[in-house]
């Protein structure tokens, strides 16, 4: 028997279902702010990446799935949405309309990653980005977005980790310095890290290795080298975190995954997720459209783990599935099998959720066939009362049956009440 991809579960309609009502309620949230959906596609330029996640990042070196199409070019499948969104709003020239654009998207990510608990090699981001305003109310607003959302899902005592890691003029210096004092601890490094050191010393900080994470305990922090202009972008951002009573810890090894990044970074973590335990992350990237050889667009914006979430909503038992209204159509016997597969379809056609037992054999074996479905009434269609123009409605749930105008079944149906 073949099998799918290793680290990319199907998701089946009970999962699906749960991720469709999540999602649903994520993307009312977001619209209210005054956030729209872009939909891009899943494979982009390989070059969109390898200019702004950046050349270094394990992202680039080691998960993307790159190929050549058959005209040559150098594709991937996107490992991440927030470059490709700032590439559509060069290529579409979104700087015409008013600023800033407001953008939300949600879709599969790939990255070539081993496969874990949380850790997917396909996997669902929601996130949303703001373009073309530099205004730290604009990162108030996306953390603000970040943390009552996932409230308005049920989660609470949540906290965000943030950091500032300045801009790149100020992040020259700190990385020399940074350079020097972990080389002289190099020996404590993971080796992945060692090799770090030498091309982007900041991932060190980055790394999940419980020794590296003891080096770097008390190494040189990024809030000493901001510039003034930075520093008061940050406080700004807190000052106003403060006053909304958004709780968050400040956290000087946060630097995340990507190297497009500027001044504001955060994330928001979960114990329920073991070791990977962020469940959202995100920040500031004025410069990535630069990368993209493009003018300036300063951006902020957040990426939610979907599947992540989902987890914690099911260990929290926070996904409450609404019961739907089934309704299950039967022929009174064998005479009717046809004219009520008939009414079975017509019923469908009209909005209501229909079921129908395929193998009838009598009407016992269908009321069973129903419950086991959860089906809510049960329409037996035929007899005497179908001369008249009736129909016998039984419900299931409470036991009850009684007789509708078969022209009026549908009205009825609508209006009954679902307790
Ligand atoms: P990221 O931190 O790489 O950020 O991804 C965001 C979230 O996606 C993570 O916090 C995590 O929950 C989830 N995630 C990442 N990798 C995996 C994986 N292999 N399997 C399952 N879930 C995963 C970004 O991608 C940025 N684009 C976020 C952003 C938006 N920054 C600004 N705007």
């Amino acid at each position: 028997m073949i099998k799918g991809p290793k680290g990319a579960p199907d998701i089946l309609p009970d999962k699906s279902e749960k991720i469709k009502l999540v999602i649903d309620k994520l993307r009312n949230f977001v619209e209210k702010f005054g956030y729209r959906e872009i939909i891009l596609p899943i494979f982009e330029h390989s070059e969109v990446f390898e200019r702004t996640v950046g050349e270094e990042t394990d992202i680039v070196q080691k998960e993307m799935y790159t190929f050549y199409d058959k005209g040559g070019r150098k594709l991937c499948l996107r490992p991440e949405g927030t470059a490709q969104v700032v590439r559509s709003y060069l290529e579409n020239n979104l700087k015409q309309l008013p600023q800033p654009v407001k953008l939300y998207y949600f879709g599969p990510m790939f990255r070539y990653e081993k496969p874990q608990k949380g850790r997917f090699r396909e996997f669902y981001h929601f996130g949303i980005e703001a373009l073309g305003e530099d205004s730290p109310k604009l990162d108030v607003e996306i953390i603000y977005i970040a943390i009552k959302s996932l409230e308005f899902l049920g989660l609470k005592d949540l906290f965000i980790y943030i950091n500032s890691i300045g801009d790149i003029e100020e992040r020259i210096k700190y990385k020399e310095d940074l350079k020097n004092y972990l080389f002289d601890k190099i020996d404590l490094l993971c080796e992945d890290c060692k090799k770090r050191l030498n091309t982007n010393p900041l991932r060190v900080l980055d790394c999940k290795n419980e020794k590296c994470i003891r080096v770097t305990e008390n190494s040189p922090k990024i809030l000493d080298y901001l510039s003034e202009e930075s520093k008061k972008h940050f406080e700004i951002i807190l000052n106003k975190l403060d006053k909304l009573k958004i709780p968050y810890k400040l956290n000087h090894r946060l630097v995340r995954g990507l190297d497009y990044y500027n001044r504001t970074v955060f994330e928001v973590i979960s114990e329920d997720l073991g070791s990977q335990n962020a469940v959202l992350g995100g920040g500031r990237y004025d410069y990535l459209s630069n990368y993209l050889q493009g003018e300036k667009v300063p951006g902020v914006g957040f990426a939610i783990g979907v599947e992540r979430l989902i987890l914690i909503l099911e260990t929290k038992n926070l996904i409450q599935d609404k019961k739907r209204k089934i309704i299950s159509i039967t022929p009174l016997n064998k005479d009717f099998y046809e004219e009520s597969f008939y009414f079975y379809l017509y019923f469908g056609s009209k909005g209501f959720n229909v079921l129908f037992p395929y193998n009838f054999k009598n009407l016992k074996e269908s009321i069973s066939y129903s419950l086991k479905r959860d089906a809510r009434y049960l329409i037996i269609y035929g007899g005497d009362e179908l001369k008249d123009g009736y129909l016998i409605v039984k419900d299931l749930k409470k036991e009850t049956q009684f007789k509708v105008k078969k022209d009026e079944i549908i009205k009825y149906l609508q209006e009954v009440e679902d307790d």
